[in-house]
């Protein structure tokens, strides 16, 4: 019997995780099926413990979960405990382990997908919810010069300068504080493009030629707010979709001890109007 992965969430229907690992497995040789796993946004313990119980070997975790898997871990990784979230669930020997792998997927995004350099850089993340918390660490670990974060909820971008100002030059921001300074990397971790808008940076806030992400991916690879930093000057303006497959990657890489090719699946997505 091949070993069972499942990606859990709510809605899960959308997701594109089935595909990609399908894709790592075929090109790694690895007996294994990766499913869809569907939950009742009360009943996350329960399909997790049914598919423990079926055999299950690992699973991946998607909205409105990750916090929840990470409470329920009796081991939880370091990074996985500064974003006080979980990506991914490993079943071995009677116990839960989690990871975060979102972080690492984002910095191997910039860095091996977009040739982007993070040592120096002065970053603007925009929001303060759990995508921003989970690059965080990855981002000061890469040597950035600073990470100015900016939420409309100023509350919550403070709570971040407190916790991880430990560890990197780390500030916080309203929104209409951020005129004036310009970034070489405007990082957009807010849940706007899912809504069609676009968070209220002011355009100052883009240095000319700078790199602009945003973590939701499109279909044609084009956000508003993209296509807002590329008239601001943004000289690489890239959405999430690499970061989906190299965050796969690094879970895959987690459960199956191989690193998969990442580019061929990427262009395989993209062409695939992702
Ligand atoms: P996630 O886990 O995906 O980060 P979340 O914890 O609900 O989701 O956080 C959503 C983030 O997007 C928050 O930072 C939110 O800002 P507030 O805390 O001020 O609400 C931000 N956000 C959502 N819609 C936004 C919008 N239209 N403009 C700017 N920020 C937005």
């Amino acid at each position: 019997m091949p070993d069972r992965y499942a990606v859990i969430g709510n809605p899960v229907s959308h997701s594109k995780s089935p595909q990609i690992h399908a894709e790592f497995a075929r090109q790694t040789g690895q007996d294994m099926v990766y499913v869809r796993l569907p939950a009742p946004i009360h009943g996350f313990r329960a399909e997790l413990d049914r598919f423990i119980a079926h055999g299950g070997r690992g699973l991946n975790v998607t909205v409105p979960f990750k916090q929840e898997a990470a409470a329920l871990c009796q081991t939880v990784s370091e990074r996985g405990k500064f974003a006080q979230a979980v990506n991914t669930l490993t079943f071995s020997d009677g116990k839960i382990s989690g990871e975060n792998t979102d972080g690492a997927g984002l910095l191997r995004d910039l860095e091996k997908n977009l040739n982007v350099g993070l040592h120096g850089r002065r970053v603007l993340l925009l929001g303060a919810g759990g995508a921003a918390r989970g690059v965080m660490m990855p981002l000061i670990a890469h040597g950035v010069r600073m990470i100015v974060v900016a939420n409309r909820d100023v509350a919550k971008a403070q709570a971040f300068e407190e916790r991880f100002g430990l560890f990197g030059n780390v500030r916080a921001r309203a929104y209409d504080d951020l005129a004036g300074s310009a970034y070489d990397l405007v990082i957009n971790a807010t849940s706007a493009s899912l809504q069609g808008s676009v968070p209220p940076v002011p355009t100052s806030a883009f240095a000319q030629d700078c790199v602009a992400y945003d973590m939701v991916y499109a279909a044609d690879g084009q956000t508003a707010f993209l296509s807002m930093a590329r008239e601001c000057g943004a000289g690489i303006t890239s959405d999430g979709l690499g970061m989906l497959v190299e965050q796969a990657a690094e879970s895959f890489f987690l459960w199956r001890g191989v690193r998969p090719d990442t580019a061929p699946v990427l262009a395989m997505l993209r062409s695939a109007g992702a």
